[in-house]
């Protein structure tokens, strides 16, 4: 630090600038607003049907009419973008996750009648075999093994089922080996160079996934963990190489995940890579920070905006949330 050596008081007061409100409106160093949130959101079968969900107080899933209302929403409070994840029941789940790969699939569905309804919009796909295998894991599972290579190949072929819907982004969050550079590449020869990717680059093996598990049906389905894939949170320099694998094969944006407890990892990641660089403010944090508002125990309101902005001030240009429309509110929208 070669700046501001000479400071000291009582020449140098800092609480001089945040003496009163305008002051502080002055000097504040960053900024929140609706156009860096995309709209985390959950989707089920059905009709008119917006069915909440306990572990997540607030956020229902939404059959596809009701998402379509939903991206109206998100355009009139000046959200660019939705992250869709679809609810699977047990019955349509199964071991070689076949239905991840049918183009009239919940998740095609929404993406047509969203961006039939509202085509200004972005969609992001999440792609990963979970909502749609009968054991809950990212990928293909052999002999007690996720498949890294075979998983490769069926996620190329969701990503292409998806792009042909209208999604916009793909989103691959199943971290096998090699997955951005395949999805680029099968991508680009069924025509859609222009479809982006947002790699979850640095994804953890994180407990803070607890309620997004109900959310899509994947409760008492998956069967033991995710860390032969999802990185160990004790490890910083992982995510570096993580993320420098994706960009070079192709990742238009990059993504921490969670968000909250790894602020170091997102300051690293867009200090190192000045890349696009996202983070997804979990299922969990969302859950905590309800639980314990509800409960009186912390201000629901300050709670939503200070999580947004630490993650903001991290390094994030954009944060994928639970909290945007409600946080697209409070700041005015
Ligand atoms: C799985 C996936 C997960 C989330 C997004 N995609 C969970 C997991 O890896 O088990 C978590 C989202 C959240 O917790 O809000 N492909």
């Amino acid at each position: 630090m070669t700046r501001n050596l000479s400071q000291s008081f009582p020449a140098t007061r800092l609480r001089r600038p945040r003496a009163s409100a305008w002051s502080r409106a002055l000097v504040s160093e960053t900024a929140l607003s609706p156009d860096k949130f995309i709209w985390a959101m959950v989707i089920r079968e059905g009709e008119n049907i917006a069915e909440p969900i306990p572990s997540l107080p607030g956020v229902s899933r939404l059959s596809v009419d009701r998402a379509v209302e939903a991206a109206r929403e998100a355009k009139a409070l000046g959200i660019p973008a939705l992250a869709l994840f679809p609810y699977t029941s047990a019955k349509d789940r199964s071991a070689g996750a076949t239905l991840a790969f049918d183009p009239d699939n919940l998740m095609c569905r929404a993406a047509q009648a969203i961006k039939d309804a509202v085509p200004e919009v972005g969609l992001m796909a999440d792609v990963a075999l979970d909502p749609y295998t009968d054991h809950g894991h990212d990928g293909s599972l052999e002999n007690g093994e996720i498949v890294n290579d075979r998983t490769v190949e069926a996620v190329v072929r969701q990503s292409i089922v998806e792009a042909r819907a209208g999604f916009d982004i793909i989103a691959p969050s199943d971290m096998m080996d090699g997955r951005i550079g395949a999805i680029r590449n099968g991508l680009d020869t069924e025509g859609f160079q222009n479809v982006q990717i947002m790699s979850y680059a640095a994804k953890y093996a994180s407990c803070f996934y607890g309620p997004y598990r109900d959310a899509i049906g994947s409760t008492g389905v998956l069967k033991g963990d995710k860390r032969t894939y999802q990185m160990d949170p004790a490890n910083t320099d992982e995510a570096l190489r993580e993320v420098a694998m994706d960009i070079a094969e192709g990742a238009d944006s990059v993504m921490v995940k969670p968000a909250g407890a790894y602020l170091d990892i997102i300051h690293r990641v867009k200090e190192t890579f000045a890349m696009p660089t996202f983070a997804f403010q979990v299922s969990g944090e969302y859950a905590m920070i309800m639980a314990a508002a509800q409960n009186g125990w912390i201000d629901e309101t300050r709670a939503i905006l200070e999580s947004l902005t630490a993650i903001r001030r991290a390094g994030a240009d954009g944060v994928i949330t639970y909290f945007a429309p409600k946080a697209a509110r409070l700041l005015g929208a």
